[in-house]
């Protein structure tokens, strides 16, 4: 008897804890669910963005893509467990800068914001809690605890679509791994606030979640020209010098970035001007400018013993230190106020454009422990999964305050960072992934360069040099190498060609930024998310038995080394060692971006690039607006001639953005879009037309040709 009523009280208590989530719209397509009792302190209060209402709201409404019934959230010892339903044939990507895969279904991931360590784990520089479905649906969980993804692994009893028990004696299709129909996460607090996204497909959900974070960032004119990182123990004078080499080659150059040896104290930092290296910065900064070359300074933000700030800091740092520095509380209003002062007086308002934020992300050994505590009252673990963001947040905010644009550098970041001028690097250094974490970094609201450090040969040189040109910031990181663009004489030309093409392109990937930022469109992203596309099964695959593979419905072909840069290229890289590759086409005519000659329509094909060119292609009707090469992003102000290519035999329609490249004026409006049309007259010809510049609104464009690609 006894018995029976302690199991009947364990019931009723569990019946207590488990909830469906109530979700509320908040814009259309966007719903706010909350379970139990969440934590105060979220990502989304580290990043504060201000969601472009008026742009959601513009939005095509549409409804919860979820069974609301079966969103499934429950107390478990303290812990939150929250569970989504997956349907046999979708698939789920994000989850994170990842770097070895795209397709998360099948995984488990602890998201902890952490260096690279060479496997899909979760612990990345950006571990967004925020998974999009091919079936048009985004899901972000605004915690910044550690959670734990289960995404479609765990097979419950009560499953709605069961897993077929099979004998491994005598069955073949027997599967180590038996089919799940959910996605489950463990959050580590007493209840989670959840974000659903919806959309028409992947890719509009994915615009409303960047535009709920405040759309992406719009980086300044400057800082998609071509930046160099040089030697750490580089002096004035050879800076001086760096840039001047760079023009009498011939190499573009916008920004250079010192690196740790312009402080006085590294590792912990002193956040000062080393005397000896840097006599004069304010004078360098000005000697730079007059070149047109802007200073980025390396810095990570612990506090050295040495630094003027270390005293005045010390009250607002953590419980324990990092390299025997100390760490700031970026959550704390004093701290961030020493910091602000420090970096305003010694170097932001001497000139310099920005920073690279570095060791952010920490590794167990050297970062704090998660049971650090912080005087904002913030836990160790929330300020190690935030720093990052807090970082970046800080940084912008004293750019904002002189209405300046700034574009760095950070090692971490998280949700609701979209709107951060900040790109992500890392020490990891494999080719291949570098170009998985850019196709995933689309589906994150993060940017991510895959920079140049290093090469074995000139061929590997070239290889990387041209992926970082189509990437949101082209770089080469010399802190220890000190590489040049020129350093391999034998691709000197080749690079020198790409170097040329990014500055070339200026105005098409500027556009592309403006997109992201007004749009909400990622200006580099996955191969899933372009139209036409994510029908493409590998035939290879489709007969064989589902149950072998529990996953392969959702398992279209996994692309991961080909990805789109902008609406209209498609760019897919060759790594060392090869000269010809596969290149799968979305459905519709494709065209080569050198020669305008047809490559395919929704096939694979096999390419084998003259002259060792990166194959880049271009949609049907595509419009690449283009200027001619040159040094320097063009200043606010200075009017640049537009060269417009058309591809292919479709009419097209290309919206031209432009600002003054430099200040925060576009928010207030100062900005205008040109609408270039490409339409076939009554004859069949094709003719062109743009629209002019609204009155009154910034128009930096002079004379504009037109070029008719592979006509
Ligand atoms: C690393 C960073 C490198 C370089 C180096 C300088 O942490 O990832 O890019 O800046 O520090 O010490």
């Amino acid at each position: 008897m006894m018995r029976l009523w302690t199991i009947l009280l364990v019931l009723l208590a569990l019946k207590a804890s488990a909830q469906s989530l109530r979700f509320q719209e908040q814009y259309p397509g966007v719903w706010k669910g909350i379970f139990g009792k969440p934590d105060k302190y979220t990502l989304l209060s580290a990043a504060a963005p201000t969601p472009q209402v008026e742009t959601l709201e513009r939005l095509q409404s549409v409804d919860f893509p979820l069974p609301k019934m079966e969103v499934h959230a429950e107390l478990i010892d303290g812990k939150t467990y929250l569970r989504f339903p997956l349907q046999k044939n979708e698939q789920i990507y994000g989850l994170g800068l990842n770097f070895q895969t795209v397709h998360q279904r099948g995984k488990i991931l602890n998201l902890h914001v952490d260096h690279y360590g060479g496997k899909d784990n979760g612990r990345t520089h950006a571990p967004v809690p925020f998974y999009i479905s091919s079936r048009g649906y985004g899901v972000l969980i605004n915690s910044a605890q550690y959670l734990t993804y289960y995404v479609g692994t765990g097979v419950r009893k009560d499953a709605k679509v069961p897993a077929e028990v099979k004998d491994r004696n005598t069955d073949k299709s027997w599967n180590s791994r038996p089919y799940s129909d959910a996605v489950e996460v463990y959050v580590s607090a007493e209840g989670a606030e959840v974000y659903v996204f919806a959309g028409v497909n992947a890719l509009d959900a994915i615009k409303r979640y960047n535009l709920f974070c405040g759309g992406g960032t719009l980086p300044p004119k400057w800082g998609l020209g071509f930046t160099q990182r040089v030697q750490k123990l580089y002096t004035a004078d050879d800076v001086i010098k760096e840039a001047a080499e760079f023009e009498e080659h011939g190499f573009p150059l916008d920004f250079i970035g010192l690196e740790p040896g312009w402080q006085s104290k590294a590792y912990p930092c002193s956040f000062e001007w080393d005397a000896g290296r840097f006599p004069d910065p304010a004078a360098l900064v000005k000697k730079l400018a007059e070149k047109g070359v802007r200073l980025n300074l390396w810095t990570n933000p612990y506090v050295s013993p040495d630094a003027p700030i270390s005293k005045s800091i010390e009250p607002f740092t953590g419980s324990h230190t990092v390299w025997n520095g100390t760490v700031p509380d970026l959550y704390h209003p004093d701290a961030k106020r020493i910091v602000a002062e420090q970096l305003k007086r010694s170097q932001i308002n001497i000139g310099i454009s920005g920073y690279k934020i570095d060791e952010v992300d920490g590794y167990d050994y050297y970062l704090w422990p998660d049971m650090a505590k912080f005087p904002s009252g913030i836990s160790g673990v929330q300020m190690r999964q935030t720093y990052g963001v807090l970082a970046q947040r800080l940084t912008d905010s004293l750019y904002r305050q002189q209405n300046k644009r700034t574009f760095g550098l950070v090692r971490a970041s998280n949700a609701g960072a979209n709107n951060m001028p900040y790109v992500i690097y890392n020490d990891y250094y494999s080719h291949q992934d570098f170009i998985t974490a850019l196709v995933n970094s689309g589906f994150c609201g993060v940017l991510w360069t895959p920079e140049v450090r290093g090469s074995k040969t000139g061929e590997e040189w070239l290889r990387r040099f041209q992926t970082v040109v189509f990437s949101p910031m082209a770089m080469i990181n010399a802190w220890s190498s000190g590489t040049k663009p020129w350093s391999f004489p034998e691709v000197a030309d080749k690079v020198k060609y790409y170097a040329q093409l990014r500055m070339e392109l200026m105005p098409y990937l500027y556009s592309e930024f403006a997109k992201y930022h007004f749009e909400g469109t990622p200006p580099f992203r996955a191969m899933v998310l372009e139209e036409g596309f994510q029908g493409q099964t590998n035939a290879s695959l489709s007969n064989q038995n589902l149950e072998t593979n529990p996953y392969l419905e959702a398992v279209n072909r996994e692309v991961k080394d080909q990805y789109m840069c902008g609406e209209y290229l498609l760019v897919a890289p060759l790594f060392t060692g090869e000269s010809t590759r596969k290149v799968l086409l979305p459905k519709g005519n494709w065209y080569d971006f050198y020669s305008g000659r047809y490559v395919g329509n929704g096939e694979e094909i096999v390419t084998k690039p003259e002259d060792d060119r990166i194959p880049v292609y271009v949609k049907d009707g595509g419009i690449i607006p283009m200027t001619t090469a040159r040094l320097h992003a063009p200043a606010a102000g200075e009017k640049v001639n537009l060269i417009i290519r058309h591809y292919g035999e479709k009419e097209g329609v290309y919206n031209l953005y432009d600002d003054d490249g430099v200040s925060f004026d576009y928010e207030k409006g100062a900005y205008s879009w040109r609408s270039i049309q490409i339409k076939r007259s009554a004859g069949g010809k094709l003719v062109r037309e743009i629209s002019a510049a609204s009155k009154n609104k910034p128009d930096n464009f002079g004379t504009v040709r037109f070029e008719w690609m592979g006509q």
